[in-house]
């Protein structure tokens, strides 16, 4: 029975272990978390850009959760949704949020998302993204969105803000969609 119970154990283990694995290679990302510091300087990134009241924001590839939290906390009448593709990521992110009322999770990929109605867009991917997400959002956002990205950065895009953090770890960067500038008006 002892040996049943462990040989099932290491399957569950082994099973989620490949899904990450499996999910991180079909995305290209991991699911790495935002820390403290850097939900902080989103947050102050987000009141910079002065949201309305009742702001739908939206942070794609949501991973575990972490700055879904952080944001539900500090904007408590905003909406937060958020999307990831990686199931193991999703649920736990979905666990952890079950008693936050304004925050809304959902699987999938985030670029089948309708982002139509978002009135702020935070990402943390990787560079190799970058020009694919900046192709999306300029099909779907309203002109004069804020998009707040971790880490990677827009190219030929004008960062209206930024936040250097503490430490080795990547700034964050404010933009307003498109944010091209009148040199890189086609980019
Ligand atoms: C670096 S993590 C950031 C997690 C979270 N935003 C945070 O700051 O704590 C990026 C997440 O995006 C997810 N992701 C990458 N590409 C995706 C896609 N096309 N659709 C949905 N999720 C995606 C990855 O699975 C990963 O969990």
């Amino acid at each position: 029975m002892t040996a049943v119970v462990s040989f099932v154990a290491v399957l569950v283990v082994f099973v989620l272990a490949a899904s990450l694995l499996i999910f991180q290679a079909i995305t290209g990302v991991p699911p790495m978390s935002s820390s403290s510091s850097e939900a902080a300087d989103v947050i102050s990134l987000l009141k910079e850009a002065d949201l309305p009241e009742q702001a739908i924001v939206y942070d794609l590839g949501c991973g575990w959760g972490a700055l879904v939290i952080a944001l539900a906390r500090a904007f408590p009448d905003a909406r937060i949704r958020g999307i990831e593709l990686s199931p193991l990521p999703y649920w736990v992110a979905r666990w952890r949020t079950r008693k936050m009322p304004n925050v809304y999770l959902q699987r999938g990929n985030l670029y089948a998302l309708d982002l139509r109605d978002a009135q702020a867009v935070i990402t943390y991917l990787i560079i190799k993204t970058m020009p694919k997400l900046a192709d999306f959002l300029d099909r779907m956002l309203k002109s004069g969105t804020p998009v707040v990205s971790l880490t990677f950065w827009f190219r030929q895009r004008q960062v209206a803000a930024t936040r250097d953090g503490p430490g080795l770890r990547g700034a964050v960067a404010l933009y307003y969609w498109p944010a091209r500038s009148s040199q890189n008006d086609g980019a």
